[in-house]
């Protein structure tokens, strides 16, 4: 079996820990899209892994990991993980694929996002500044564009690289008076990129067919989230690439009808963190007992999540757009103790109700939530392992909430470890 998991909501799900439990029976795990603006936590007994590059399969030393054409990659971040998991005796030697087709993060690209970001003040998109837009930017531009296979001739790599950073240089002094940047100094570090990724470089699209067509199972690791998409969620307030369903065939070159089942992650409420509408957010106590209780902070920057009620309409609308066969639901336990629950059914736009979800940012921003009030639970419901074991009032808001959405809650998370997550099937 070939399954697919991705966020339906504006990232931080908890794809990182789906993957992970997945990962057990999968033989290949795959990142398609991204970079490091993504935060995927994984827990393996009581140590913590905050993963940015490397899939959540990692963790796992039978597992096959690769890193498919569709990702950013940022080698500073890359390598630092791999050194992370190797000091806790993970190699990743020998199970490692890093697509020469990827395109590389390099230092102008963090700069460019960050004095982007501070040119827009109070209009700033919120971004993770790891450089992912200024580099989906240069990859689509094509003539500015470098790629990990490109580490293998470093003599050509570095006069592309001169003629690159010149170019930003006078770009960045031009639009923001900055100091300029040296390729020299970057070029000795790419140097060592080479050394360290060039041993793990290949066509990962030839490998990952052979490999399908050997029988193996593959699990394909969305980043982000559906809302996050750059064609079909919030814009402007997105990330630089499809971080749908959508995006999963053209970043790593297998269509999605190989894969027999997409999982769609969702918090039993709703977060986001960066700027845009957010039609159920709840600027005050209660967004704040979320935030306490789910511990909603940035995997990647530390920021605080912006916190609100589940959002039917949003999630419905992902799994619409990405084919979504069943849903995962999150931190229901971070509900627990809250008398009331809303539901955002539908919004009211312009006097009128609609459920089908407005990706146009000046609709949405004018989008009221409608909802729906269910009973709450006080039960900490951390250790109950079955379906039925969950209060009756917690039974029922899953089941609305399936209703609401379209497809089936399969696997409820009723916290952080592995072990504290309900199979309905
Ligand atoms: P990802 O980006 O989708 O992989 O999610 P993140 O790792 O950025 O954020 C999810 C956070 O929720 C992490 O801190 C996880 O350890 C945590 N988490 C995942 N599932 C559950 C759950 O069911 N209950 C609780 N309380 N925490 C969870
Ligand atoms: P995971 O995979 C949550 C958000 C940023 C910002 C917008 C654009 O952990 O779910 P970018 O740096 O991509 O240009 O930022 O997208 N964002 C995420 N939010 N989880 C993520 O990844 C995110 N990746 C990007 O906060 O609003
Ligand atoms: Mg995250």
């Amino acid at each position: 079996m070939n399954y697919g998991v991705v966020g339906l909501q504006w990232g931080d799900e908890g794809k990182g820990k789906l993957v992970d439990i997945l990962a057990e029976h999968s033989d290949i795990v795959v990142r398609y899209g991204g970079g490091a603006n993504a935060g995927h936590t994984v827990i393996v007994a009581d140590t913590r892994f905050a993963l940015h590059l490397l899939p959540s399969g990692s963790v796992r030393p039978k597992t096959t990991c690769v890193i498919a054409n569709g990702v950013v990659v940022d080698p500073e971040v890359l390598g630092t993980e791999i050194e992370t998991l190797a000091q806790k005796d993970i190699s990743l030697d020998g199970r490692l694929l890093v697509s020469e087709n990827a395109h590389i993060v390099l230092d102008y690209h963090k700069r460019e996002d960050q004095l982007r970001e501070e040119s827009l003040g109070k209009n700033k998109l919120g971004t993770t500044v790891r450089g992912i837009g200024p580099c989906y930017a240069d990859k689509t531009g094509r003539s500015h564009a470098l790629r990990m296979g490109d580490l293998r001739d470093l003599q050509a790599f570095k006069a592309r690289l001169q003629t690159i950073v010149e170019y930003k240089n006078k770009i960045f002094a031009a639009l923001y008076g900055a100091e300029p940047m040296c390729a020299d100094a970057i070029f000795e570090k790419c140097n060592s990129y080479a050394e360290t990724f060039v041993p793990y470089l290949a066509d990962t699209t030839e490998f990952l067919h052979t490999s399908i067509a050997a029988g193996k199972s593959l699990l394909f690791e969305g980043a982000q989230g559906a809302l996050l998409d750059l064609d079909h969620g919030t814009f402007p307030f997105v990330t630089s690439s499809n971080s749908s369903a959508l995006g999963m065939p053209a970043g790593c070159g297998v269509p999605a009808t190989l894969v027999d089942q997409f999982i769609g992650v969702v918090k039993a409420y709703t977060t986001r963190v960066g700027a845009g509408p957010f039609p159920a957010e709840q600027d005050n106590d209660v967004g704040q007992y979320i935030r306490d209780k789910g511990n909603e902070y940035g995997t990647t920057t530390g920021r605080p999540r912006r916190c609100g009620w589940f959002d039917a309409v949003a999630v419905a609308y992902s799994v619409t757009i990405g084919a979504i066969d069943s849903v995962a639901m999150m931190h229901l336990d971070t509900l627990s103790g809250l008398k009331e629950l809303n539901v955002c059914r539908a919004y009211k736009i312009d006097g009128q109700e609609k459920t089908f979800f407005p990706a146009n940012t000046a609709r949405l921003a004018r989008a009221e939530g409608v909802y729906e009030t269910l009973p709450g639970w006080d039960e900490d419901i951390s250790e109950v392992r079955a379906f039925e074991g969950l209060p009756a009032n917690a039974r029922d808001y899953v089941r609305r909430v399936e209703r609401l959405v379209g497809k089936p809650i399969t696997i409820v998370g009723v916290g952080p470890k592995r072990s504290q997550t309900i199979f309905r099937q």
